[in-house]
């Protein structure tokens, strides 16, 4: 089964590619019905994501990451968000057991202790509830940019995902912060206010800080850590295509 999928992915061409966002998310739709997950955030470029899927009116699984460590914020776009495009919003959650254990020997703000509780962390909080909420799925649409961290540069717009054995779409990889926002307006699309406070990415509330206007877009994630390091396991580097 997985290895069929890996052929289909290496049969889509360049031209499948070269598709606008919406023409790219329409075309993975309709070859993969059922099969299409979209990972939000709830970050800027997820909105405009989910505001093209909405617009498709086809059936996509749409689903959010609640770490228990989100901003209020996020929590309040979520709502209006829910309520704008009447679409099934999915909340995974991390196993209970798994943070009790880790809080419990390693402390609630056990991240800024060391990179590997940070990944721990994350691992519990973010990539387990991620695993189960793309169980049985073949697409996964994220919001990665190119131009978000030196992490992404060479992310394509299509990868095989090597840890989870399904086909990565990345509609607005080749997009700049000025083409989200622009669709943004025009579109009257929600967004997170701690966007217009200095916060260009945002995770978790004790892992990200606001920016500077001349520091980069993910400089307030993880921000003690180097800048080459700052992934938290949902993207690595996988097969990929431009
Ligand atoms: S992260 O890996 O550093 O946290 P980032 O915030 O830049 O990622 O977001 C990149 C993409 O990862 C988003 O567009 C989204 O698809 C996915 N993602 C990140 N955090 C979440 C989350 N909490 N819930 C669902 N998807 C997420
Ligand atoms: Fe934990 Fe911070 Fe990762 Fe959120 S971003 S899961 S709080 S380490």
């Amino acid at each position: 089964m997985k290895r069929d999928l890996k052929k289909a992915f290496d049969r889509y061409t360049k031209e499948d590619l070269s598709l606008s966002p919406v023409e790219l998310i329409e075309f993975f739709l309709e070859r993969h019905p059922g099969k299409v997950a979209f990972s939000s955030s709830l970050g800027a470029e997820d909105q405009v994501l989910t505001h093209m899927l909405a617009g498709t009116g086809k059936p996509v699984k749409l689903f959010t990451l609640d770490t228990g460590r989100l901003f209020q914020e996020t929590y309040e776009l979520l709502e209006i968000t829910r309520h704008r495009y009447h679409l099934p919003f999915e909340v995974y959650f991390p196993e209970a057991a798994k943070v009790e254990k880790m809080v419990n020997t390693k402390g609630i703000n056990l991240f800024y202790d060391s990179i590997e509780d940070r990944k721990l962390c994350c691992h519990i909080r973010k990539i387990e509830p991620l695993k189960r909420a793309l169980d049985g799925m073949e697409i996964w649409i994220t919001g990665l940019r190119r131009e978000q961290s030196v992490t992404r540069g060479d992310t394509g717009a299509l990868a095989w995902d090597v840890n989870l054995a399904l086909i990565k779409v990345n509609p607005l990889i080749d997009w700049k912060d000025q083409d989200v926002w622009t669709f943004i307006r025009d579109h009257k699309i929600p967004y997170n206010t701690l966007h217009d406070k200095g916060f260009p990415s945002i995770g978790c509330l004790p892992c990200t800080r606001a920016v500077l206007p001349e520091e980069e877009s993910r400089a307030g994630r993880w921000w003690w850590e180097q800048p080459d390091l700052k992934e938290c396991g949902l993207h690595t580097r996988n097969s990929g295509r431009t």
